[in-house]
């Protein structure tokens, strides 16, 4: 199956691994409509990928806004949700528990209550694929409310395909990436992690949203894979 004549909607389509997503959709043919909360972005986005791209400003832990949105966009093939809101790392010891509430918001609830709210318009031959991290499926010290956090998604996984069905449901566990979610950090800083972190990698280097977006595009477009987790991560969890 391609994706040409589907329609997929992709939270977090206006950067990094959900821009380059679209990007693919878009290329194979799919009528493609990408979210983000920042409106500029949003718009830059839409410019950038052309005329079968299309988008809304929709903030996913705004359980009325998701609502409205899929009630306007109407029937859809494809759900993709490549979002969070970051935060949630650091030593266990020294972690401010209360403060996971925010990640947990950013990313869990607003993956969850997105393909929740999907459901009345999600074509039964349809599918969902949630993005978490392979801080949940590695081991890498600092890490242990992020692994939580993407573990409860990808805990999820064939739970969902089996309450679903016939709609697919799957996870990209990506590990090390290079796309905007690292710009807040000084840059010296960024880029010595990112090396740092290539090192440690059978593969020797941080990966590129295409290489994600492939994976993503591989579930949505395979009508014979649900209810899994596939890594996407140069190795992490044989480092
Ligand atoms: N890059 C990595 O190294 C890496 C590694 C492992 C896992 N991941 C996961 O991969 C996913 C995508 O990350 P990325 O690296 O592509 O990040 P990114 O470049 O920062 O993109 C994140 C996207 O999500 C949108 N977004 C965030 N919160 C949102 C909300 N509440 N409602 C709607 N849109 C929202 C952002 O737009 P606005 O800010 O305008 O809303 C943006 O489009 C995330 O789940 C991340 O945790 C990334």
């Amino acid at each position: 199956m391609t994706l040409h004549g589907q329609k997929v909607i992709i939270f977090g389509g206006t950067s990094g691994i959900g821009l380059a997503t679209a990007r693919m959709a878009a290329d194979e043919g799919a009528d493609v409509v990408i979210t983000g909360r920042d409106q500029a972005r949003l718009e830059k986005a839409i410019a950038e990928l052309g005329k079968s791209v299309s988008g809304e400003s929709v903030d996913a832990t705004d359980r009325q806004a998701l609502y409205d949105f899929f009630a306007r966009i109407g029937d859809f093939h494809h759900l993709v949700l490549s979002i969070s809101s970051g935060g949630g790392a650091g030593a266990f010891a020294a972690l401010d528990i209360q403060a996971l509430q925010t990640p947990i918001e950013g990313k869990v609830i607003a993956q969850l209550q997105a393909a929740q709210a999907a459901l009345n318009t999600l074509a039964p031959a349809g599918s969902i694929t949630f993005v978490s991290a392979a801080s949940a499926r590695a081991a890498f010290a600092g890490t242990v409310g992020l692994a939580a956090i993407n573990g409860a998604l990808n805990a999820a996984a064939a739970t969902l395909a089996l309450e679903l069905k016939p709609r697919r449901v799957n996870v990209v566990s990506p590990g090390i990436v290079d796309t905007p979610i690292w710009s807040h950090f000084p840059e010296t800083e960024r880029k010595n992690l990112l090396e740092r972190e290539a090192k440690a990698l059978p593969v020797g280097r941080i990966g590129q949203p295409e290489e994600v977006a492939q994976t993503i595009v591989m579930l949505m477009s395979n009508g014979f894979i649900t209810g899994t987790v596939i890594d996407c991560d140069g190795g992490a969890r044989v480092k």
